[in-house]
């Protein structure tokens, strides 16, 4: 994970939204004379994959801005759902939106996601429930994959919480997952992925190997909220299932860590989680990484933790979990990518690869998590396109030659 691969007075060629050529510019120009094609100067920056964000909730209506102040007064995440706030609360905005309302709410968000460098985000249902809304939560994002520029891969998260209408009754929600919703998701292709919030007060391993196991028989990737709030034995899980990610792990067994490293589950790290809910447990990265455990990074986008930037979060892995930088970029590029099946297409800057590009204004990688808070990137190219660009003077510079 401590490899970048760095490349000086580096150059790349792309054609038809593919890269063609990745070297030092002179060999590059051997190849190409570079007459009669579009250049981007980016000299004195950082050219890179775009980010991907393997995991994020970013099809929501509404807002939790009213729970920073309860969280200051010191409630807890799970104290907040538990009083019908939280997710539940998400839920009820979200039934009332109409598919317009969730596309022009979550498409702003997955363009500034694209401006901050994100070129393919994952995108989990989960704050519907019933059936209805958790399709109309995936067709938007069937939507947004079409109509911006970013890639959206869907999720199917119907196990995120217990609906109201099943209070008290997680097994009988879980077959009606099972039953009702699960069947048609493949066929439709809604669904690429399908996710369960594993932990102590949610669901518990049975009731979540049950969903996922419904879920693999039918075609979908498995992926799992793991061992968040307590050890809830989510890392084994994920291994025994052949989940492709167990995400959040800030409280896994060694034998689930051992586990995962064994079957090679990427393990999806969300520091902004943490941060945003004010506790101080973050995951041990270290640890994992020490294991053997192949880590990407994720923002976790959510209406508890409004985080749309993979900058953001790559400052945090780094400042909070002892990443380094160059082991951070590599869990939120090529990792990203393995954590949502992509790693053969996106992820690295190689021949044959899907020209997803990103020119972030600093001099060298190291930047990119030291200064904070503002977005340093410059140009995004997606598919070859180029998608945005800040427009600085001198910097990324478009010019027909
Ligand atoms: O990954 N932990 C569960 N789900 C989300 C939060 C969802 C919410 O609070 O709305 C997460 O952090
Ligand atoms: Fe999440």
């Amino acid at each position: 994970m401590a490899e970048l691969g760095v490349i000086r007075d580096g150059a790349v060629y792309v054609r038809d939204g593919v890269i063609q050529a990745v070297g030092d510019t002179p060999s590059i120009l051997n190849w190409h004379d570079g007459r009669g094609i579009d250049k981007i100067d980016a000299s004195g920056c950082v050219v890179m994959p775009g980010f991907v964000d393997p995991h994020t909730h970013l099809v929501f209506a509404g807002s939790r801005e009213f729970e920073l102040d309860l969280k200051i007064k010191g409630k807890t995440y799970m104290e907040i759902l538990n009083g019908g706030g939280g997710i539940l609360r998400t839920v009820t905005d979200t039934r009332a939106a109409s598919q317009d309302q969730l596309f022009n709410q979550s498409s702003k968000r997955l363009n500034m996601m694209l401006e901050y460098g994100s070129t393919t985000v994952e995108g989990k249902s989960g704050y519907g429930l019933d059936k209805k809304t958790e399709l109309r939560i995936l067709e938007t994002m069937r939507r947004l994959d079409k109509e911006c520029s970013a890639d959206v891969v869907p999720t199917y998260m119907g196990a995120h919480a217990v609906p109201p209408e099943f209070s008290g009754g997680a097994d009988d929600y879980i077959q009606f997952i099972i039953d009702e919703v699960l069947l048609d998701l493949p066929s439709s292709g809604l669904a690429r992925f399908c996710d369960v919030f594993c932990e102590k007060g949610v669901f518990t391993v049975a009731q979540s190997r049950k969903v996922l196991m419904a879920a693999k028989a039918l075609g979908l990737g498995l992926k799992i909220h793991a061992d968040e709030f307590e050890r809830t034995g989510g890392a084994e899980l994920a291994a025994e299932v052949g989940a492709v990610s167990a995400d959040h792990l800030a409280r896994p067994s060694d034998d689930g860590i051992m586990a995962m490293a064994r079957k090679q589950v990427v393990g999806v790290l969300l520091p902004g989680t943490p941060f945003a809910s004010m506790e101080s447990d973050y995951a041990e990265a270290r640890r994992l990484i020490e294991l053997g455990v192949p880590i990407a990074l994720a923002t976790d986008l959510n209406p508890n933790c409004w985080n749309p930037s993979m900058q953001f979060t790559v400052t945090l892995a780094c400042h909070n979990m002892k990443m380094t930088p160059a082991e951070a970029l590599v869990a939120s590029t090529i990792n990203a990518a393995a954590a949502i099946g992509r790693e053969k297409s996106i992820g690295s800057l190689e021949e044959g690869k899907a020209a997803d590009i990103i020119v972030m204004d600093v001099p060298s990688h190291a930047h990119i998590p030291y200064r904070m808070g503002v977005n340093l990137c410059s140009v995004v190219l997606k598919g070859g396109e180029v998608a945005f660009s800040a427009g600085r003077e001198g910097l990324g510079a478009i010019a027909a030659v």
